[in-house]
């Protein structure tokens, strides 16, 4: 098991193309367990299934944990919830937050305000890396967010009412994230504590996955994470978080 680890190294970019790269490349190196890089700018940040993810410089929490993680492959799913409670832990400070499966941390309306990008490495049938790339709107004003973004974007700040320390954050989201990462080392399931947080489970959905849309009510979260959701029919619906390209509100089906 490792000692306290994660953040005996941060690395600060002002710009950098995009810090999982970064971290993914720190990895290489004898000591990139635990190192984290933060930029304050990213001139190709990434989001999930080849978004980009937009920030404007100097406002907002941009950061990637390299991490070897002792993990089975099959564990690997755990890393994204334990991360996701980590962050929503250190952004309880300032706001409520919840998180929406799989990997958004969202405001109690529904806005978005954080989201994660985990990428995974594996050898044989255990994890040899991961990089946990995490991304917060701290201190970017809705109104200031492009037009595509602000329908369904918030930031920190706007819940707060007021400027957030990015610092701040960033030292619990660390320390969470110490424990969050020992905790499912120590093959501990993140599942009920994501559960109760997840404001995904029972509310109406649509989900687009690679294999066409899945509607119907969020009921539950299956041992592997997967979402499952209950169509009209009674039918039940497993979507892996790896096959998802996007979950709608939706009308019941
Ligand atoms: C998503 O919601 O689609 C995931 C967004 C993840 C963004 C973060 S910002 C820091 C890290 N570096 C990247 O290029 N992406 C992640």
């Amino acid at each position: 098991m490792h000692q306290r680890r994660i953040g005996h190294r941060i690395e600060r970019h002002t710009s950098i193309g995009s810090t999982n790269d970064r971290a993914r490349e720190l990895l290489e190196g004898a000591d990139g367990h635990g190192s984290v890089v933060v930029a304050e700018e990213q001139t190709s940040g990434r989001g999930r299934r080849g978004r980009t993810w937009q920030s404007p410089p100097g406002r907002n929490l941009l950061m990637s944990v390299a991490l070897v993680p002792g993990l089975a492959a099959a564990e690997a799913w755990r890393l994204g919830l334990a991360t996701a409670l980590a962050v929503a832990e250190a952004c309880d400070a300032i706001a409520p937050v919840a998180l929406k499966w799989p990997n958004d941390i969202v405001a109690a309306d529904g806005r978005k305000l954080g989201g994660l990008l985990i990428e995974t490495m594996a050898e044989g049938d255990r994890l040899s890396g991961a990089v946990l790339g995490i991304g917060i709107n701290v201190n970017w004003h809705r109104a200031e967010m492009p037009s595509d973004l602000r329908p369904d974007a918030t930031s920190l700040a706007d819940l707060a009412g007021g400027p957030v320390d990015r610092e701040a954050l960033l030292g619990r989201l660390l320390i969470g994230l110490e424990a969050e990462i020992a905790s499912i080392e120590m093959d501990e399931s993140p599942l009920e504590r994501y559960r109760a947080r997840c404001s995904t489970l029972g509310s109406a959905v649509s989900v687009e996955t690679v294999d066409g849309t899945v509607r119907g009510r969020a009921v539950d979260l299956d041992a592997t994470g997967a979402l499952v959701v209950e169509d009209s029919r009674g039918d039940r619906h497993v979507v892996t978080g790896g096959e998802v390209t996007g979950v709608r509100p939706a009308v019941p089906a």
